[in-house]
């Protein structure tokens, strides 16, 4: 199936969609996401789960490693009744090590499964798979293109902790250039009414394709190199990881990684009420001695990723 470039929410209506891009999505549709999420919260609090999509089979086809986003969408799948094909474990294992095609493998997929899950290590593959299926390709990750869910996931946890999206004060930190997570949170919150400030080396700055789209947005928007400069204004600190299998040139990486650590004494310049998140995994990036610290969100936003996943995967199963 192919939606990109459409937003998705004339009708509300994701069943049959592909989630390709963070472009699908407007404030109605977010909206209308946040509540399933809610909704999937209090299922799982209450009673666990249950059975709106038994009988039903996701594949989670992964070609790049991943601990969160796999096992929250195993997990995710499993509360709502329904079975993995888990192809997450080295896809080495598969027939794509005898050089079979991407176009063949979901073509495979599909005639077991009602969903894939696909991460890629290319730019634009799971739009190429969209193309190939009749069923829905989820998103998650493509190269250091955008990585849909997971923005969802952080923009839903900014939105619970700190009870709105609007009047925020918003950094990011780190990787901006590779980091696709922050690609597609960015574009995100132009939705909202935010100031961004993007904090990396200068080999790291975000890509001009997606600052183009910040200040056609209109968005208060300014870059630096130090967290320091930015920390006691935050509400939202988001802190990335240096990813180094994006480097050509491994001697760049050397030059960059451990750029930014954030510390239990940078934290006493933060507000009292802000919140400290990440997509992790962690690699430096956010000292341990933080974890305790009430602003630290990011275990119980890996939580909120399994309640996003619930709602997405029941909506687009047409649940
Ligand atoms: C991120 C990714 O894969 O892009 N991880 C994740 O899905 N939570 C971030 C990263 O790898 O640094």
């Amino acid at each position: 199936m192919s939606t990109q470039n459409n937003t998705l929410s004339s009708n509300i209506n994701l069943a049959h969609q592909d989630i390709i891009s963070v472009n699908q999505f407007d404030t109605d549709l977010l909206d209308y996401l946040f509540n399933r999420a809610e909704e999937m919260r209090h299922i799982v609090e209450t009673v666990g789960g249950n059975d709106w999509l038994s009988h039903r089979v996701l594949t989670c086809l992964f070609y790049e490693p991943s601990t969160r986003t796999s096992s929250s969408f195993i997990a995710a799948m499993n509360r709502l009744g329904g079975r993995v094909i888990p192809i997450t474990q080295g896809v080495q294992f598969s027939s794509v090590s005898k050089g079979e095609s991407l176009a063949d493998t979901i073509r495979t997929l599909e005639q077991y499964s009602d969903v894939v899950v696909l991460r890629h290590d290319k730019v634009g593959a799971a739009q190429r798979a969209a193309d190939y299926a009749d069923i829905p390709i989820i998103n998650a990750g493509d190269g250091a293109g955008e990585h849909p869910t997971q923005a969802l996931l952080d923009l839903f946890t900014i939105r619970e902790e700190l009870g709105t999206l609007d009047g925020l004060r918003i950094a990011m930190v780190g990787d901006l250039r590779y980091g696709r997570t922050v690609h597609s949170l960015t574009k995100l919150l132009l939705h909202y009414d935010v100031s961004l400030r993007f904090v990396s080396p200068e080999l790291l700055r975000l890509p001009l394709t997606v600052m183009n789209q910040v200040i056609d947005a209109g968005i208060d928007v300014r870059e630096t190199h130090d967290v320091a400069d930015v920390i006691d204004n935050a509400d939202v600190l988001y802190m990335t990881r240096i990813q180094r299998e994006r480097f050509s040139d491994l001697a760049q990486y050397e030059e960059v990684k451990g750029h930014h650590e954030l510390t239990p004494e940078l934290m006493t310049q933060a507000k009292e009420k802000m919140t400290v998140m990440h997509p992790f995994p962690r690699v430096g990036e956010i000292h341990y001695g933080i974890d305790h610290d009430p602003r630290a969100a990011y275990f119980r936003q890996i939580k909120n990723g399994m309640y996003i996943r619930m709602a997405l995967l029941a909506s687009v199963l047409g649940k």
